[in-house]
C-alpha cells in the first residue's frame, strides 16, 4: 500500500513541483542537438578519445567534426541528432541582484534522475539540494541525461555514450546561456556544473573535449574521483537489464539499457547513517543508463585543460571511492593527487565530507554536504 502510493506520488509530482514558499519550481524541455562522435564499441573505456588525435574528437560548437568518420578512424561513427533534455528549473521568487546571473545545472548519477537533486515525496522534500540551495539564493536546473527519465531516450542505447550524453549536457548551458528559459527569465550569464558520481564524470569528459571553450564558469564534482582504466570500483553499476527489472515499465526496451539492483552500496556502511525509508524510495524511482555510461569512467583518468574553477567533493563513507580503499585517509595526497589532472584550473579544491556515503544527498549527512556544495558555489559565483 505504501509502495504504491509512492510509486504514484512520484511520478504525479513530475509535471509540477513547488518546494516552498521563497521558491518556485517548473517543468521544462530544452531540445539540444548533438552531433560527436562515439566509439563503435560501446565498451569502450575512453569513450574513443584515444582513437587517432583527440582533436578530431569535437562537440557541436565551430569545432571540426568530419563528415565521414572513417577518414578518421572505423572505430568511430557519428551520431548526428536532435533530443529533448528535460528537467526542473528552480528559482527563488525574489533574486538576490547578487545572484540573479547565477544557475546551477545539477546532473544526476547513473539510474537515477533529477529526482536526486530534489526527492518528489513530502516525506522526503527536506532532501532536496534544489530547495537548499535557492532557499540561499540560487537558481538550478536538475536535468534528466539522456536517455533517462523524461528526456528523448534513444532506441539504440549504443546512441547514448559518453560523447553525446555529455555533449547533450553542454548544449543545455550552452542554452541557458543564450536564451531564456522561462518568460521573464533572462539568459543567465554564470553557469557551475554540479554532478553526482557519472554525472560528474560527464562534466568531467565536457571539461577535457571542450578544454577552455567551455561554458562551464565552476564545477562542481560529487561522488567521484578520477578511475584508472582496468582498475574494478566498487559501484554495481551494471546490475540488471532494465526489461527484467521492470518489464512493466521497460519491458520494450533494448537490453542494452540497464538498472542496478541492491543500492545499499550507494549509502554508508553504517545503516544508522540514513533512514531504511530512504532505500524503499531510492528502489521505486530509480531509472536506467546504457551500458557506456557506466564503462566510460576511465576517461576521468586524463588530464583536462579546463580554465575555470573546480572542486570535488567526497563522502568518507563513500563505498564505491573511499571505504577500504585508504585513497581518502590522507585529504592532501589525495587532493594533490585529483589536481594534477586539472593543470590549467582556476583553482582546485578537494573536500572529504565525513560522514557521507556515495548518494551524499540522500543521507543523514547531506545537509552537511548542502551546505559545503553551496559554499564553492557561493565562491565560484565570485570568480
Ligand atoms: C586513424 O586510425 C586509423 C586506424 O585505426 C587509420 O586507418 C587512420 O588513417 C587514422 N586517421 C588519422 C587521421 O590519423
Ligand atoms: C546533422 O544534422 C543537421 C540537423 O539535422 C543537418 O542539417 C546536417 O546536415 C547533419 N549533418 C550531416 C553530416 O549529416
Ligand atoms: C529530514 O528530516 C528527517 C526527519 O526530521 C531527518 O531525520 C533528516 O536528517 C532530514 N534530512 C535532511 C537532509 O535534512
Ligand atoms: C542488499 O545488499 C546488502 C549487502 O550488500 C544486504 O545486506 C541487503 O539485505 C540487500 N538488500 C536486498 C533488498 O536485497
Ligand atoms: C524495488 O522495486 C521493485 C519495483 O520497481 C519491486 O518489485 C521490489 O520489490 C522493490 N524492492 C525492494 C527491496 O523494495
Amino acid at each position: 500500500m505504501l509502495f504504491s502510493a509512492l510509486v504514484l506520488l512520484s511520478y504525479l509530482s513530475d509535471l509540477h513541483i513547488v518546494s516552498g514558499s521563497s521558491c518556485a519550481c517548473s517543468h521544462v524541455t530544452i531540445p539540444v542537438h548533438v552531433d560527436a562522435l562515439v566509439p563503435t564499441d560501446p565498451t569502450d573505456a575512453f569513450a574513443g578519445l584515444q582513437i587517432n588525435a583527440s582533436s578530431v574528437f569535437q562537440v557541436n560548437t565551430d569545432a571540426f567534426v568530419p563528415t565521414d568518420p572513417t577518414e578518421v578512424s572505423p572505430d568511430l561513427r557519428r551520431v548526428n541528432e536532435t533530443y529533448d533534455i528535460a528537467g526542473t528549473f528552480c528559482r527563488p521568487d525574489v533574486p538576490s541582484p547578487q545572484n540573479a546571473d547565477v544557475i546551477q545545472l545539477l546532473v544526476h548519477g547513473f539510474t537515477y534522475s533529477s529526482e536526486y537533486w530534489s526527492p518528489s515525496v513530502a516525506e522526503f522534500r527536506n532532501y532536496s539540494y534544489a530547495a537548499f540551495s535557492c532557499e540561499r539564493g540560487f537558481a538550478s536546473l536538475a536535468i534528466d541525461q539522456l536517455g533517462v527519465g523524461l528526456s528523448s531516450r534513444p532506441s539504440d542505447p549504443s546512441d547514448v555514450q559518453f560523447p553525446t550524453s555529455a555533449a547533450a549536457i553542454s548544449e543545455v548551458a550552452r542554452h541557458l546561456k543564450s536564451a531564456s528559459i522561462l518568460p521573464g527569465v533572462p539568459p543567465f550569464k554564470k553557469i557551475i556544473g554540479i554532478g553526482h558520481s557519472v554525472g560528474s564524470a560527464l562534466l568531467t569528459f565536457n571539461s577535457i573535449v571542450e578544454g577552455t571553450r567551455s561554458v562551464f564558469d565552476g564545477l562542481i564534482l560529487t561522488a567521484l574521483l578520477s578511475v584508472q582504466p582496468g582498475t574494478s570500483f566498487n559501484i554495481p553499476l551494471v546490475g540488471i537489464t532494465a526489461q527484467e527489472a521492470n518489464p512493466d515499465r521497460w519491458g520494450s526496451l533494448h537490453p542494452g539499457y540497464f538498472t542496478t539492483e541492491n543500492r545499499s552500496l550507494f549509502y554508508p556502511p553504517n545503516a544508522h547513517s540514513y533512514s531504511p525509508r530512504m532505500i524503499i524510495h531510492d528502489n521505486f524511482t530509480k531509472d536506467l543508463g546504457s551500458i557506456s555510461i557506466a564503462m566510460q569512467l576511465p576517461t576521468t583518468s586524463l588530464e583536462a585543460e579546463y580554465t575555470g574553477a573546480v572542486a570535488k567533493v567526497i563522502g568518507s563513507e563513500d563505498r564505491s571511492f573511499c571505504v577500504g580503499t585508504g585513497r581518502c585517509d590522507d585529504v592532501v595526497a589525495l587532493r594533490a593527487a585529483e589536481g594534477a589532472l586539472w593543470p590549467a584550473a582556476k583553482s582546485f579544491d578537494l573536500v572529504v565530507a565525513q560522514g557521507s556515503g556515495h548518494d551524499m544527498n540522500l543521507d543523514f549527512f547531506a545537509r552537511e554536504a548542502f551546505a559545503t556544495l553551496v559554499e564553492f558555489v557561493e565562491r565560484f559565483s565570485r570568480l
